[in-house]
């Protein structure tokens, strides 16, 4: 593997794996991240998002396979990393009982901000964050959304070239949901990379790529209009039916339908043939003597392609996506 850090390449790695015992939680997967790319990292509770995230960010060790970030050595390198990324865990850690600018300097503090410029750069990750108001206020009364912001913040103020955020928006309300990214969006116009985890699907659409995680392995990458074009090899119907949550065995019985789940208060089917699948459907509605409903084909959401991928590869057993472009 060529570890040259002079080349738009932010992150690199190859078969890195990650085992807890006899557990396998990363199951020597490789992939790319290039620089200033957005790239999310996806995957169902447990899959080995943390655990990945974490052997890049040099806090654990691999138990095999070699990898590269910002240009040091995932192995050999680990204090040169924690010194050059930006990371947020999945349970951040501010100090409640300090203020907003307290904990923003405790972090200048950490990662070694030199004193000459550590005012401008606090003054800086303020205003970015948005939270002037807040400045003198103790951190345990901000509300989720604003102490995530700060929380990004304070990842921040090293100025690093890469980010890593593990579920960065979890628990907190849509609105600043969205302003966390529009956050985000912009550290990546300033070619920052960001490597994210989410389990929100709107959010994964903000991703210039994407990779799903499953049991500790990649089980697609992608753009998310590539991953909904490629990798979807079925049909998805909206299905619109009174106590929708009643009817998923049911139809998951039928011959041509693959998988069903529940969005919202309407289902989604997986199926072969849209074709095929609607009659078959109306026939069992019509058996059950259900008249209000409706059936339509539509567009694969992100989710809709997560789904079937999980599906193809129970059944199938490994790789079923775009491979990096
Ligand atoms: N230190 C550890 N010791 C033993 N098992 C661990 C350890 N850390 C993680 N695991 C296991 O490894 C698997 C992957 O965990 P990981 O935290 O990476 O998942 P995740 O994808 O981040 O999940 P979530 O979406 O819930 O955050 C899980 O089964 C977890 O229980
Ligand atoms: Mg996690």
């Amino acid at each position: 593997m060529n570890m040259n850090p002079n080349n738009d390449i932010a992150v690199r790695v190859e078969k890195l794996e990650k085992k807890f015992g006899d557990f396998t939680a990363v199951d020597r997967i490789s992939f790319e991240v290039k620089k200033g790319e957005i790239f999310g990292f996806l995957g169902p509770n447990g899959a080995g998002k943390s655990t990945t995230i974490r052997m890049l960010c040099g806090i654990l060790t691999p138990t095999s396979g070699i990898g590269n970030v910002s240009g040091y050595d995932i192995n050999r390198q680990q204090e040169l990393i924690k010194q050059n990324i930006g990371y947020m865990s999945q349970k951040f850690s501010l100090y409640e009982d300090l203020t907003v600018e307290e904990n923003i300097d405790f972090y200048s503090g950490i990662y070694k901000v030199p004193k000459k410029v550590r005012k401008a750069r606090e003054d800086w990750i303020i205003k970015m964050a948005g939270i002037e108001a807040f400045r003198s206020h103790l951190t345990g009364t901000l509300s989720g959304g604003w102490k995530q912001r700060l929380a990004l913040g304070c990842a921040l103020i090293h100025e690093p070239k890469i980010i890593f955020l593990d579920e960065p928006t979890s628990g907190i309300d849509p609105i600043a949901r969205n302003n966390f990214w529009k956050l985000i969006k912009e550290m990546a116009k300033q070619g920052v990379t960001v490597f994210v985890t989410t389990h929100y699907m709107d959010e994964a659409q903000n991703c210039d790529r994407l990779a799903f995680i499953y049991r500790g392995d990649i089980i697609a990458i992608g753009t998310p209009e590539g991953l909904k074009a490629e990798c979807m090899k079925e049909d998805v119907l909206r299905i619109s039916v009174p106590n929708p949550e009643e009817w998923i065995e049911k139809l998951e019985k039928l011959e041509s339908v693959k998988e069903v789940a529940l969005f919202g208060t309407v289902l989604h089917g997986i199926v072969k043939d849209g074709r095929q699948a609607t009659p078959a459907i109306t026939k069992l509605f019509a058996q059950e003597g259900i008249k209000d409903y409706s059936i339509e084909k539509i567009k694969a959401s992100l989710e809709d392609v997560f789904v079937s991928l999980i599906e193809f590869y129970d059944e199938a057993g490994g790789f079923c996506g775009l491979r990096p472009s």
